[in-house]
């Protein structure tokens, strides 16, 4: 059984994903814990629903170290590891992770993106490739490294861009494909590693 530590910013809909998923018995893991850089973070709701361990760290609450975002990503490491977790998963995280959460999980950080890397990267794919006219856009989980949406794909998944398509509609099939993708690529990596 894989035990996952989940980071997310938001409504945390990945995060109910792989909850659903576990609870169905598509997904042979445990979510020892969830953590947040924001308090207002639906997902931390979405977490304490359904009995797990909810975390809020603050950026805000180490502006007074002598090394505020080293102090930060310390903190989330120590509790990561504490937690015995097996792969961290950043699901709606929407800040860079950095060396001391990576370096103490090495190649066992994901991330979701929903946009079919190395296109689109940054924090508004969706729009971009609705902007851009393309015909086909999509999802992809990839291992973390230092840098924003970078690293070795795992997985992808195609999203097809209508004509007729709103900004919202395509949101919302993007969305549902990023349900799918990222507890079927965690499945496959509790049966690989
Ligand atoms: C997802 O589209 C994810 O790919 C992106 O942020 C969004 C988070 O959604 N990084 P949610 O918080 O999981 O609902």
């Amino acid at each position: 059984m894989l035990k996952l530590g989940i980071l997310i910013s938001g409504n945390g809909s990945n995060l109910q994903a792989i909850i659903d998923a576990i609870a169905a018995g598509d997904l042979d893991a445990r979510i020892e814990v969830v953590i947040s850089n924001k308090p207002n973070a639906y997902g931390l709701e979405r977490a304490r629903a359904a009995g797990i361990r909810a975390v809020c760290i603050k950026p805000s609450s180490f502006t007074v170290a002598e090394e505020p975002t080293h102090s930060y990503n310390e903190a989330l490491r120590r509790i990561l590891v504490d937690a015995d977790v097996d792969w961290v998963v950043m699901a709606g995280y929407m800040k860079l992770l950095g060396p001391e959460v990576l370096n103490a999980f090495p190649n066992h950080v994901i991330n979701l993106h929903p946009a079919l890397l190395p296109k689109f990267p940054g924090a508004h794919a969706i729009e971009e490739a609705f902007a851009a006219g393309v015909p086909t856009t999509g999802v992809t989980v990839h291992i973390a490294n230092e840098r924003f949406d970078d690293g070795p794909i795992l997985a992808q998944t195609e999203v097809p861009i209508n004509p007729d398509d709103t900004l919202e509609a395509l949101e919302a099939r993007i969305h549902a494909a990023e349900h799918q993708l990222l507890p079927q690529t965690l499945a496959e990596l509790c049966s690989t590693r």
